[in-house]
């Protein structure tokens, strides 16, 4: 759990910082409600020259909250100040998906981002550093990164599928009429884009005080193998459509939900989903960030192992495992030819 004892400033890197998400994530980390209470923090805030009067305000919000654990706040557009000996970075900046366009899309754009990022990193952060890469396409970045920072373990390059988890658990819910809480351990499998395989198959809900398994519960596979699965793989581009923006708030909370369960652990018997670099667990290739369901203890997460797969599961899986490979290609081309 959170430490009682009050401990010194650590380090945490938010890029992006200007940008829609680092708007609600800002007040979750300095009201100490991801790495704990009692857990002062420093905040390094990078973002792009063009933003940083926009960023100046935020940093004016930031002071304004009157929040005790925030101390230092440093806003900058260099990397190599941005990553010095951080404990923990959220890698949010990049351009967002608009309307029409699949996350494909975004590797031409971001990819460079990732690569000079991992750099800095390996350069400057603390080689204990947790990385969580939020912008898109998280998975392909979080590779990026890892590959242009040698000196740090791959295992603390982490993409985020928390959303779609939590979107998972929602929907769940809302179908079987109880609150969210009582629904636990759906798994996000793959990559966090819509060939993302969302798997209520070894899920739990809580009725009447007693645990039983969703798909039992739910008593309908066609809705689960069908229309929740497609509910949940286009639920990012319906927020886009309705909002004409990605979602920001729900992708902010989450980032905080996966860093907090990271640092403090997970409860036993409970997982969480979390692009982290394959072992080659459950048959899927190694050498590419895939999402799989963790358990976390002391900081470390280790991908929970046994579970049973149907050949239905295993198709989605081998999908969207094909689809990190050919990212993974083209993230190469695009690095090569610049
Ligand atoms: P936004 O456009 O509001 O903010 C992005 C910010 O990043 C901007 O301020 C921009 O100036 C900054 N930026 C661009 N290049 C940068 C660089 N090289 N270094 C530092 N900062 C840089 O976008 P947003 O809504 O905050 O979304 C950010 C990213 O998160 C997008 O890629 C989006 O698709 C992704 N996203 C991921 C998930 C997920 O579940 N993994 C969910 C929602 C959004
Ligand atoms: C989401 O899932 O909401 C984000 O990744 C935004 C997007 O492009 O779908």
């Amino acid at each position: 759990g959170w430490t009682s004892i009050p401990s010194e400033p650590i380090n945490v890197v938010v890029t992006g910082a200007a940008g829609q998400i680092a708007y609600s994530l800002l007040y979750q980390l300095a009201a100490g409600s991801v790495f704990g209470p009692n857990q002062p923090i420093n905040l390094r805030l990078l973002d792009i020259p063009v933003m940083m009067t926009v960023l100046d305000g935020v940093i004016m919000e930031l002071e304004d909250l009157a929040l005790p654990l925030l101390r230092e706040i440093t806003p900058t557009t260099d990397p190599n100040v941005a990553f010095k000996n951080v404990a923990a970075a959220f890698l949010v900046g990049s351009m967002p998906r608009k309307e029409g366009m699949e996350r494909k899309d975004l590797l031409a754009a971001n990819a460079e981002i990732f690569k000079v990022q991992g750099k800095a990193l390996d350069q400057h952060a603390r080689k204990d550093v947790k990385v969580l890469v939020v912008g898109n396409p998280a998975n392909t970045n979080a590779w990026i990164c890892s590959h242009h920072a040698p000196s740090i373990p791959k295992e603390n390059f982490t993409a985020m599928t928390r959303l779609d988890q939590n979107r998972a658990q929602a929907a769940l819910a809302a179908r079987l009429n109880v609150s969210v809480d009582k629904v636990k351990n759906v798994i996000i499998w793959g990559n966090h884009s819509s060939t993302q395989y969302p798997d209520a198959a070894h899920a739990t809900v809580n009725v009447q005080g007693s645990t039983k398994p969703v798909p039992s519960v739910v008593n309908d596979d066609n809705w689960l193998n069908i229309t929740f699965v497609e509910k949940i793989q286009k639920r990012g581009a319906a927020v886009i459509s309705a909002r004409k923006m990605s979602s920001a708030m729900s992708a902010a909370k989450a980032a905080g939900d996966h860093m907090r369960d990271w640092w403090i652990g997970t409860k036993p018997g409970e997982w969480v989903s979390m692009g982290v670099l394959s072992d080659g667990s459950y048959g899927i290739p190694r050498d590419i960030v895939f999402s799989f369901p963790v358990a976390i203890e002391n900081g470390q997460y280790k991908i929970v192992q046994e579970l049973q797969i149907n050949d239905f599961a295993r198709s989605k899986l081998s999908n969207t495992s094909k689809e990190l490979e050919e990212e993974r290609t083209e993230a190469n081309n695009v690095l090569q030819n610049k």
